[in-house]
């Protein structure tokens, strides 16, 4: 297949040139939502101004912010006793919110550690309270999912932290651990988030930026129980304050307005595309015509991760050598595909398939693969 059908088996008619982006975050956004941020850029809705020019306290702009919180809660269907909190800094930044808020001095959190996002949740958790892990697969080179048999929980925990899908090695879990009881869970869903249903009340905090699944970079979701919002000591920088910034309904300083107003595009988006029963069903369609090519190539290709732990969101393979990989990785590149180029602690290739990438693409990869593997036998 040449490279020119790639191309235009993405993008449809009026962006031509673009490409299938595999790109681990920030990652490609649905076309339509694009065509629709061009569309109103010079004058968004009447208002004579940009969306890049509105201020944050104006009537235009909080009509945003609500139709965008009220989407993420009728995507999740999140109850009612639970704050979405509209806030910058990245899910690094809550590595070390969480704990400032919830770790009391005289308490410990346990962490689950499952790649090196959890990893870097745990090191910064250790600067600001105690920390213990209550399970690990750094063994195996974090190819798997711990079962929920061989976590050690303390009953006493301030929480329970995990990483719902894991970026770098491509392993996702299946189900959220289950905390012991009057343990709050406390998710990092950065690459997964609004990618399939989730029960939000079995949560007290997930967190996640915006720029895999949800829209630009920028924006960080946080979705609180209320009554956890007790446990922020008075004296926490306003920045950090929980508390405060709910209480302020993400406004006490000025938001990434732009970025919420993508994402809110993006939300509206998946709801008219059937929420996120009907995403999921793509999500797990897409990666299991990816996971059958790697299954079905007689070894040439190997997944990172052990079957029962993949991830839908981000694919990682290897080649039966380095040199194979790097003639992989340009090759697609020349194709149109891009992106693909696996994190150096895994090494080999990872596709990013987030929501908004398209099913003729993981098509156009698989067809790549087989003509690859058959010209390098
Ligand atoms: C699972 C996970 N957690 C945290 C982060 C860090 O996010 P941010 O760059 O928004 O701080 C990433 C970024 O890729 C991630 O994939």
């Amino acid at each position: 297949m040449s490279s020119t059908s790639f191309i235009q088996g993405t993008t449809g008619n009026n962006a031509v040139g673009r490409v299938f982006n595999f790109s681990a975050g920030p990652a490609v956004m649905p076309l339509a939502v694009l065509e629709q941020i061009q569309q109103e850029l010079l004058n968004y809705k009447g208002t004579g101004m940009s969306v890049l020019e509105m201020s944050h306290r104006s009537a235009a702009f909080e009509d945003i912010i609500h139709q965008t919180e009220a989407n993420i809660r009728k995507l999740y269907n999140i109850p009612a006793n639970y704050k979405v909190l509209f806030l910058q800094g990245g899910a690094s930044l809550q590595f070390t919110m969480v704990p400032v808020n919830l770790l009391a001095k005289d308490a410990s959190a346990d962490y689950i550690l499952t790649g090196s996002w959890s990893q870097t949740a745990f090191k910064e958790g250790k600067k600001s309270g105690q920390v213990r892990v209550a399970g690990t697969s750094e063994a195996s080179n974090f190819d798997r999912i711990p079962a929920q048999a061989e976590l050690q929980l303390d009953p006493n925990a301030a929480y329970l932290h995990f990483t719902s899908n894991n970026t770098i090695f491509g392993t996702q879990w299946a189900a959220e651990p289950v905390s012991l009881d009057g343990v709050p869970l406390v998710c990092d869903t950065s690459s997964d988030i609004l990618s399939r249903p989730l029960d939000i009340s079995k949560y007290g905090v997930l967190y996640g930026g915006a720029q895999k699944n949800m829209g630009p970079a920028g924006l960080t979701i946080v979705i609180i129980r209320e009554d956890l919002l007790a446990r922020t000591p008075s004296n926490l920088p306003a920045m950090l304050d929980y508390r405060l910034l709910s209480e302020k309904e993400s406004l006490h300083n000025t938001p990434p307005t732009f970025a919420i107003y993508a994402t809110g595009l993006v939300t509206n988006w998946l709801l008219e595309n059937g929420g996120l029963a009907e995403t999921a069903k793509r999500n797990s369609a897409k990666a299991g015509l990816l996971y059958q090519a790697i299954d079905n190539s007689e070894g040439f290709y190997k997944g990172h991760a052990q079957p029962a732990s993949r991830s839908n969101m981000n694919v990682t393979f290897r080649l039966p050598t380095e040199a194979l990989e790097k003639a992989f990785v340009k090759e697609a590149t020349a194709q149109g595909m891009d992106g693909l180029k696996g994190y150096r602690t895994v090494g080999g290739i990872r596709a990013s398939i987030y929501n908004a990438f398209p099913y003729e693409g993981v098509e156009a990869l698989v067809q790549f693969m087989q003509a690859f593997q058959d010209n390098n036998r």
